[in-house]
C-alpha cells in the first residue's frame, strides 16, 4: 500500500486527477469507479478544470457507482445516482450512457445487487476505483464487521454514518438505514484503488487502515490484500500515522514516472 501525504485536499485532488488522466490516456474507454461525499470533491474538481482547459478528453470514459441508498424515490436529489450524475458524469460531458449503478429503488433489491456485480464483470472490471472512508473505517458502506470476501448486497448503516451524512438532507429521520454497496471483495477487484482522506476526523480510522492489522472491524484496513492501493491524507488526517516520516520520505524519494 502506498501512502501519500499532501499539503491539503486541493493538492490531493489534483494529484489523483492526474492519475486518472494518465490512466485515461493509456486506456480512453476506462471504467472509473466513484464515490460520493464530501472527500472526493476535489478530484472531481480537478478533473473537470482539467476537461474545461481541452488538457483531457474523457469523451470513451465510463463511470460507475460505488453505492447507493435503498428506497429513495427515483430522481431523489441526495439518491447517488443523482449525485453522481450532477457532480460528475454531466460536468465532465458525458450523458448516463457512460454510467452505471445499482437500483437502489428496485423491488427486488437482492436481485438488483447480484445484477450489478454481473454489469461490473460484463464490463471488464473496474480500471480505478476512487474510495473516501467513513470516521468508523468504512469504504463504500461496508460497515465495521463486514465480510472482507463480501459481494454487492444491501448493508444496514450504523447510526454514526446515519449522522455523518444527515447533513445532506433536511433531518436525521430522512437518512435511510439502508444501502447497496459493492462488497470488499468486489472493490478489491478494481484495478487500482485510491482513497482519498481529508481532515482530523479521519485520522483514527487511516491510521487503523494502513498500521493496524487487517480486520472485519476496520473495512478499509482490506485495502492491504490489494496490490496497487493509494492512500492519499492530508496532514491533518494523517496526524495519527507513527510512520509519516518514512511515507513522507519515500514519496520525496520516488521516481516521477512511476505515479501513483
Ligand atoms: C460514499 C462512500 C462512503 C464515503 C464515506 C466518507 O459513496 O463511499 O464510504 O466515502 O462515508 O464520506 P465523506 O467523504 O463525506 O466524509
Amino acid at each position: 500500500m502506498e501512502i501519500v501525504i499532501v499539503p491539503d485536499a486541493a493538492a490531493g485532488g489534483e494529484l489523483i486527477a492526474a492519475a486518472i488522466a494518465d490512466l485515461l490516456v493509456r486506456k480512453p474507454d476506462a471504467l472509473l469507479g466513484v464515490a460520493t461525499g464530501s472527500s472526493p470533491l476535489p478530484i472531481y474538481q480537478a478533473l473537470i478544470a482539467k476537461v474545461a482547459n481541452q488538457a483531457l478528453d474523457v469523451s470513451r470514459a465510463r463511470i460507475c457507482q460505488l453505492d447507493e441508498y435503498v428506497g429513495l424515490p427515483q430522481g431523489h436529489p441526495e439518491s447517488y445516482r443523482a449525485v453522481v450524475l450532477r457532480e460528475v458524469v454531466r460536468p465532465l460531458g458525458l450523458t448516463e450512457t457512460s454510467f452505471m449503478g445499482p437500483d437502489g429503488s428496485a423491488e427486488d433489491i437482492a436481485a438488483a445487487c447480484a445484477d450489478y456485480d454481473r454489469a461490473l464483470a460484463a464490463a471488464g472490471g473496474v480500471d480505478l476505483q476512487l474510495l473516501g472512508i467513513g470516521t468508523d473505517g468504512h469504504i463504500g458502506f461496508n460497515e465495521p464487521c463486514s465480510s472482507l470476501a463480501s459481494r454487492t448486497r444491501i448493508k444496514t448503516l450504523t447510526q454514526q454514518t446515519r449522522v455523518d451524512n444527515a447533513r445532506f438532507f433536511d433531518s436525521l429521520d430522512e437518512v435511510p438505514h439502508h444501502v447497496i454497496t459493492q462488497g470488499i471483495g468486489t472493490i478489491l477487484e478494481a484495478r487500482h484503488l485510491v482513497l482519498l482522506a481529508t481532515g482530523e476526523a479521519k485520522a483514527e480510522a487511516v491510521a487503523q487502515t494502513v498500521e493496524g492489522p487487517v480486520a472485519g472491524i476496520v473495512p478499509a484496513s482490506a485495502l492491504q490484500l490489494h496490490p496497487h492501493a493509494t492512500v492519499v491524507v492530508d496532514e491533518a488526517a494523517a496526524s495519527k500515522l507513527k510512520l509519516a516520516d518514512y511515507f513522507r520520505a519515500t514519496y520525496a524519494a520516488k521516481p516521477h514516472w512511476q505515479g501513483i
